[in-house]
This record gives C-alpha cells, sequence and structure tokens, in this order.
C-alpha cells in the first residue's frame, strides 16, 4: 500500500493505492477560495494552510481507505517544482510518517506526476506515447518512453496555458481560478467572433503571452456594458486560441516522432474544448486532471525508494528539473 502526498500549490491531497493499483483514496482539499480574493495562489497563505488541512487530509484518506497507517508499505510525496514552502509542509509529514515507521520514501516529481495519472486505470496507459502536459505552471510535449522516462520536445517561452487561463479569466472578470470559469463561459459564447492570434514558434515550443496582449486590447476598448454583453464570445474566442495552440503542436510533434498514441494530463486537460478537439488522445480523467496525490501514488510504483538513511536530508525544488 503506498500513501501518497501532495502539497506543491494550493491543493492539499492525500491518497492511497494499493498493490495491485486500485485507488482505495483520493483527498483533494482545495485552497482556492482563500486565495481567490487575491485573484492568485498567496505562497505565504498556502503554506500556512497546508499545515492546517495536512493532518486532517491524512486522516480522511485513511478512513476513506478503511485503513490505518500500519497496512502502509511505502511513503510517497511530491519533492518539486513548486512553491518551496507549501512543498515543505507535504515532505515533513511525509519524513515524519515514515521515519517514525522506518518505511521507505519516494520523493516525485510533481511533472512526472501529472503524467503517471496515465498509468492509473483508466486509461491505464502504456509507454511509448507523446503527451500534452498543460498545467497552471508548465506548458510541456512530452516524448514518454517508458514510465519514468521523459524526453522534452517543447515547452512554452512565456506563460503556462493554465497562467493564460487564468490571466484571461482576470481581465475579462471571471475571478479565480480561471480555466474552468472559462470553460464554463465559453460554452455560451461564439468562437469565432475573435480573431485572437495563435503564436508560431520554432520546434515544438509554444508562447501565450501575445495572445494574452491581444486580449487585453479587446477588453479596455469596451464599456463596462459592453464587456458583459461579449464576455461569454471573448471567453469562447480565447479559450479556442489556447486550445487550437495546444493541438497544433501536438499534432505536429505526434508526426515528427511518428507517436502511435497521443496523452493529455494536468490542469488545463480538464478543458472541454481540448477534450473534444482531441478525443482518440488518452485523456486524464477529470477529476484527476488538476493537482492530487492519487498520480503521486502512482508514480512512486515506477520509482526506486529511499530508505530512512537516505531520506532525512530531503529537500524540496522550486523549478523544474525533469526532462
Ligand atoms: O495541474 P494543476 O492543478 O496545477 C499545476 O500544477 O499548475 O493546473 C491548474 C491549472 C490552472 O491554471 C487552471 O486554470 C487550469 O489548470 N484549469 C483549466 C480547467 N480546469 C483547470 N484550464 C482550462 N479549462 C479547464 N476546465
Ligand atoms: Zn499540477
Amino acid at each position: 500500500m503506498i500513501l501518497a502526498i501532495e502539497t506543491s500549490c494550493d491543493e492539499t491531497a492525500a491518497a492511497l493505492l494499493d498493490g495491485s493499483g486500485r485507488l482505495c483514496a483520493n483527498v483533494v482539499s482545495s485552497q482556492a477560495e482563500l486565495h481567490a480574493r487575491f485573484g492568485g495562489v498567496v505562497p505565504e497563505v498556502a503554506s500556512r494552510r497546508h499545515l492546517e488541512l495536512i493532518v486532517p487530509v491524512l486522516r480522511a484518506a485513511l478512513e476513506e481507505a478503511q485503513t490505518t497507517l500500519d497496512e502502509v508499505d511505502l511513503v510517497a510525496v511530491t519533492q518539486g517544482p513548486g512553491l518551496i514552502g507549501a512543498l515543505l509542509v507535504g515532505i515533513a509529514a511525509a519524513k515524519a510518517i515514515a521515519w517514525s515507521r522506518r518505511l521507505p520514501l519516494v520523493p516525485v516529481d510533481h511533472l512526472l506526476g501529472h503524467v503517471a495519472a496515465l498509468y492509473l486505470d483508466p486509461p491505464a496507459l502504456e509507454p511509448p506515447f507523446l503527451c500534452l502536459l498543460a498545467s497552471g505552471g508548465h506548458t510541456l510535449l512530452l516524448e514518454v518512453r517508458e514510465h519514468a522516462s521523459l524526453r522534452l520536445l517543447g515547452t512554452t517561452l512565456d506563460d503556462a496555458a493554465g497562467e493564460a487561463f487564468d490571466k484571461g479569466a482576470r481581465l475579462l472578470g471571471l475571478g479565480y481560478p480561471g480555466g474552468a470559469a472559462i470553460d464554463r463561459r465559453a460554452r455560451e459564447g461564439d468562437a469565432s467572433a475573435y480573431a485572437f492570434p495563435v503564436a508560431r514558434v520554432g520546434g515544438f515550443d509554444f508562447s501565450f503571452s501575445g495572445l494574452k496582449t491581444a486580449l487585453l486590447y479587446e477588453v479596455r476598448g469596451l464599456s463596462p456594458g459592453e464587456l458583459a454583453s461579449r464576455r461569454a464570445d471573448l471567453a469562447a474566442s480565447y479559450q479556442h486560441a489556447i486550445v487550437r495552440a495546444l493541438v497544433e503542436q501536438t499534432l505536429r510533434a505526434a508526426k515528427e516522432i511518428g507517436a502511435g498514441q497521443i496523452a493529455v494530463a494536468g490542469g488545463v486537460g480538464a478543458n472541454s474544448e481540448l477534450r473534444s478537439v482531441l478525443e482518440g488522445a488518452a485523456l486524464v480523467p477529470l477529476e484527476l486532471c488538476t493537482d492530487n496525490a492519487a498520480m503521486i501514488a502512482s508514480a512512486a510504483r515506477f520509482l526506486e525508494p529511499l530508505q530512512p538513511s537516505g531520506y532525512l536530508g530531503l529537500d524540496a525544488y522550486a523549478s523544474r528539473q525533469l526532462a
């Protein structure tokens, strides 16, 4: 039985995965409401909230799985990338549980975690495949050759796709977190109402900052009343431009490397337009697209555990190390 903890951003999460790969518990406590009035995640506020939530969330996970710590064989925890203070809360909790029981511990990269959500059943995907990983902090095209071996094909030159959604939502007055809000509002709008630019950059990279500026200029020219009546069209057109950029590069990369299978992971993978355009792709179930600990437990199955002497000094890292 693997007990996994994830605290890299504003979700406090714990999950239990049994030896056969069955998810026995998946508890996610989102702090989104707490950060909404600041229009984004405030790192120090997030760390303090993780500290308050980590024990209740762990208890809830054990209860959901109807098990106890006695049944746990391995502890897994997100090591990075993410907010250092937030990550350290999860790491300290994981070390304490593992050390007190002399259990092995697996540090997991958050981005590998997002990819490993694809190994859970469903969709129970097996490498090799091409993965579009689009989240609030990262936009990556990855060639996944083995379960824990990723090769970077492309990344964003400026904003991440989720960040573009969040910043766009803010400009449109749709609040935080923005991706799901734009997704909902876009359903009432006309995606061809505005021709927003799709940046075509070299290789398999992405760029979303020009798009964000284009939306800013459109919004600036509108009175509050006009914005209210055009909001759905703006949301639909803006979302369409982001999705087109993601899909075009993904399909180009798939062709270039001769990928037999395409997969989508990360928070933006929850986007309904992206999911319907790439319907032939392997998709992470909606509830596992945004941050959770089930994906961290899933990744841990393919990594080498550290023994007690090797993990007490374990530290968090803030920026991308993988691929
Ligand atoms: O993977 P994730 O939970 O956290 C990071 O690792 O960053 O991704 C969060 C991102 C946010 O930017 C959020 O706006 C976006 O995923 N997101 C969406 C949708 N649901 C969440 N973006 C577009 N459409 C959605 N339905
Ligand atoms: Zn994430």
